[in-house]
């Protein structure tokens, strides 16, 4: 019978490195040492929902077979998810400068536009891009426009279907669109925003791992991936950038979080065009809304 867990439970060498290797080989998380505290801490209440007593049984677990549903479990715990809405704030404007030059007279024409947060965390990217969307163009829901948002974690996407943000989490959010785009309820004696239909329906969330193959049959317009190859290696983001470069249209723009750069744009296909954002080489220009090289 296993023994009853303890809070303050360690986690040994040898188990750390096979959940590493696993988190890598799963999600291309790096687990660093020096994190080590951290990892222990976010996986101990997996212990304690398996009633597993030490790290040791936990890593034989996880690794095996057997283990396969509670791999998803353990990357949801080591995931960090924060995000907040308007993050990063004139990747939102150069979207709606696209959106307006761009994608209007497209939409008009009966073209589609396609825009992906690729690491959604708990939508507040995807809201954020929705609401920048219809700020511009009221009635664009009508159009043939939509956002795709996905992430590796179960637990956020479920989230962001639900759509309902504790008033804490609204904090980016100007009031004048907090009014105008949300519903405030209360649920559970907590005051929570709600995202009305309009800005709900303009979105797909989805459980997706980058590193997985993709089901996406259209190119994307935009992608947003933000704040979540800081967690890959270099190795790991060289191989994403050419998948982007591909299904990204020949017009595109890839927004990326501010610490994160392709180390060498040219040879994945991409040139810069503005701080942390990348359009294929080649474009016709159409988009490019900032001179070259910024
Ligand atoms: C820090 S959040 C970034 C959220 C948002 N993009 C932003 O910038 O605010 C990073 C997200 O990337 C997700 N993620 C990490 N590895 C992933 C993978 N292999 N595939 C898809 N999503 C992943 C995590 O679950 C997490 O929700």
């Amino acid at each position: 019978m296993m023994k009853t867990q303890t809070a303050d439970t360690v986690i040994d060498a040898k188990s750390f490195e096979a959940i590493a290797h696993l988190a890598y080989r799963e999600s291309g998380l790096q687990l660093a040492v020096e994190k080590t505290s951290m990892i222990q801490s976010r996986l101990r209440h997996r212990l304690r929902a398996l009633n597993i007593s030490d790290f040791e049984n936990y890593s034989a677990f996880v690794c095996s077979d057997e283990g396969r549903q509670e791999r998803r479990h353990m990357i949801s715990a080591l995931t960090t998810n924060v995000s907040h809405f308007f993050r990063e704030k004139h990747h939102f404007d150069r979207l709606q400068k696209c959106v307006t030059r761009d994608f209007l007279p497209r939409l008009r024409n009966g073209d589609r536009v396609r825009i992906w947060s690729a690491g959604c965390s708990n939508g507040q990217e995807a809201f954020s891009i929705a609401m920048s969307l219809l700020e511009v163009a009221p009635d664009i829901g009508e159009m043939d426009i939509r956002i795709l948002a996905t992430d590796i974690d179960s637990t956020v996407i479920g989230f962001s279907k639900a759509a309902s943000y504790p008033d804490r989490l609204t904090s980016g959010i100007p009031n004048e669109l907090l009014q105008k785009y949300f519903v405030k309820r209360t649920e559970k004696e907590e005051t929570v925003f709600c995202a009305n239909e309009k800005l709900r329906s303009l979105i797909r969330f989805n459980e997706l791992n980058l590193l997985s193959e993709w089901p996406m049959r259209h190119s994307m317009d935009v992608i947003f991936c933000r704040n979540v190859v800081i967690y890959f290696d270099v190795e790991t983001q060289n191989r994403l950038w050419p998948r982007f470069h591909q299904i990204l249209h020949p017009d595109g723009i890839l927004f990326l979080g501010h610490s994160e750069r392709i180390a060498d744009p040219q040879a994945t296909g991409f040139e810069t065009d503005g701080p942390t954002t990348y359009r294929p080489m080649n474009a016709s220009g159409q988009i490019s809304l900032e001179p070259r090289g910024q």
